[in-house]
């Protein structure tokens, strides 16, 4: 049985064929149409949620699949106590797949671990967001033909935004070149800077502000400031300023720029741009139902025609606990840690549920 945590989960061979077979769904979904009939997707939604939730119960359901679930926690057994570990458990006899979003890093693995059936992770803590990516990524492709040699600036909230983590890290797994933008405070966090050394070689550009580096960008991935995890002294509107993409900024951008943003939009992307031919947002979520489509459908039936070639992952047990006072392992007390070994330059060992490095 497969899961996807992160994008780590997928080799770059399942990923090219979960985007094939996107396409097919796309353009011809009667073939498609009866593939999860009688299944269900059971989507647990402890964070709120428009965009990934529905975009999820709209792909069950146009393979004829059913969804059950929760998007509010309060309303769950969650809020008794439930850890999420038994929560599992029970999902599992009632479901065939479980999306998943949590507030806690590492959350969706613990999911994963406990329940007997394929798990999605929706969006993790500050952590990941792989099903995002995955739709980025298909936007990107079907406008640019590839990733590869793309400068590709990412603004905005990098410190807690998922979003931007898990495309800066697919971007860079597939050879994009990054230019991180960011106000001062919100820096992508160490763990990423630290997966793209290693893994995929190189660091990415920084700047301060958006203006600055405009010009040479193919893609400008713009992400809100994720407010809810905002520290109490940071003032949003000033953070906000620096990275502010109008009509006017969008002056200098290249003619063939992309207008990314994962969404919800909190003042930081213009209404006047949702007219300009580089605008690809509303393509990106427009692509979150195929590309989920074909997650759901792989994972649940066509495993041995997509998933083939899975990626070797070493983890072992044992260690001090995780520092990351995020992770879920700081909130489960039966969890115990977990490290997972890269070797790329060098060998590299992270939290196997939170990405923070340990050494
Ligand atoms: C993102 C999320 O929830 O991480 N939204 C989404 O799924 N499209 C981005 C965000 O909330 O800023």
């Amino acid at each position: 049985m497969r899961h996807l945590i992160t994008l780590d989960d997928l080799s770059n061979f399942e990923i090219s064929q979960i985007f094939r077979l996107a396409d097919q769904m796309r353009t011809n979904l009667a073939t498609w149409s009866g593939f999860c009939q009688g299944k269900l997707l059971a989507t647990l939604f402890y964070e709120p949620s428009t965009r990934t939730r529905l975009s999820f119960e709209s792909a069950m359901e146009r393979l004829n699949g059913r969804t059950l679930g929760f998007a509010d926690p309060h309303a769950a057994s969650v809020a008794k106590g439930e850890t999420i570990a038994d929560t599992a458990r029970m999902v599992t006899n009632y479901a065939d797949v479980i999306v998943v979003r949590h507030s806690f890093a590492g959350s969706a693995r613990v999911m994963a671990r406990y329940a007997n059936i394929p798990v999605i992770n929706g969006g993790d803590g500050s952590h990941a967001h792989p099903t995002q990516a995955l739709a980025d990524m298909y936007t990107v492709i079907a406008r640019k033909g590839e990733v590869k040699g793309l400068t590709v600036g990412i603004c905005g909230d990098l410190r807690y935004g998922r979003a931007a983590h898990s495309f800066a890290l697919a971007i860079a797994r597939f050879g994009g070149k990054l230019v991180h933008i960011a106000p001062e405070g919100f820096q992508m966090p160490k763990w990423v800077l630290t997966k793209i050394r290693y893994l995929y070689g190189g660091a990415p550009a920084v700047s301060l502000h958006l203006a600055d580096v405009i010009r040479e960008l193919d893609v400008i991935y713009v992400n809100r400031l994720q407010e809810e995890r905002l520290p109490a002294d940071v003032d949003p509107e000033t953070a906000r300023s620096s990275y502010l993409v109008n009509a006017d900024v969008m002056r200098n951008a290249k003619s063939d720029a992309m207008i990314m943003h994962p969404l919800p939009r909190v003042n930081e992307l213009s209404y006047e741009l949702d007219e300009d031919p580089r605008a690809a947002y509303f393509e990106q979520s427009a692509n979150a139902i195929p590309t989920r489509m074909a997650l759901i459908a792989s994972l649940t039936g066509l495993e041995e025609l997509i998933l083939t070639q899975p990626p070797g992952r070493e983890i072992t047990g044992g260690g001090e606990p995780c520092a990351n006072p995020d992770c879920v392992t700081a909130f489960e007390n039966y969890l115990q840690p977990e490290i997972e070994t890269r070797e790329g330059e060098g060998s590299m060992t992270s939290c196997a549920y939170c990405g923070v490095i340990v050494s």
